[in-house]
């Protein structure tokens, strides 16, 4: 279950040489390697009343990140346009509930999800996913008592996050971030 299907984590990074853009195994195999390297996650700063970050440079002009989870914190729910992803645990464990359905891009505020869409994993160390275009996700540290760390990376870099709250079966639009809202 760590793996989605499109992602092969055996895929050299290496295809993504010059020129072509980095594909969702690429990025993929890219946090997989980042987050066995031991030393870079121990630099991470953690603080256990927030969520912690620092820019990686990632591959063929793809946007990374190395996050710190203290227990308890998590992303809400959230999209990413048209960019696609990866990411994975380095220590710790993630939760990620996701939806299993496409939204329309545009001219609507509010949706009423059908029952079978909820999508639920548990990301341990070692495990992760990637995810296409329009993936629409909360990430979240649901321990009580351990910090999280994990890898991300997305191409195209991030052109911008929607936010969305979520009351059962209601999704509603609550707010777009632009990437000065983050960097
Ligand atoms: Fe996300």
């Amino acid at each position: 279950m760590s793996v989605s299907p499109s992602a092969s984590p055996s895929v050299p990074s290496s295809v993504s040489g010059a020129g072509s853009a980095p594909t969702q195994a690429d990025l993929f195999d890219f946090v997989r390697r980042m987050a066995a390297d031991t030393e870079l996650i121990a630099s991470l700063p953690l603080d256990p009343e927030g969520r912690t970050w620092v820019r990686l440079d990632g591959p063929g002009g793809s946007e990374a990140w190395l996050i710190g989870w203290p227990p308890g914190t998590g992303t809400g729910w959230h999209d990413h346009a048209e960019s696609v992803g990866a990411f994975l645990t380095a220590s710790g464990e993630l939760k990620e509930n996701s939806l299993a359905a496409r939204l329309p891009a545009d001219g609507w505020k509010t949706l009423e999800l059908s029952d079978d869409v909820d999508r639920e994993r548990r990301l341990t160390a070692g495990q992760g996913r990637a995810f296409g275009r329009h993936h629409v996700h909360e990430v979240l540290n649901d321990s009580s008592d351990r910090h999280a760390i994990s890898v991300h990376a997305y191409y195209p870099p991030l052109p911008r996050i929607r936010r969305y709250s979520r009351s059962g079966p209601i999704l509603r639009l609550e707010q777009v971030e632009r990437p000065e809202d983050w960097q």
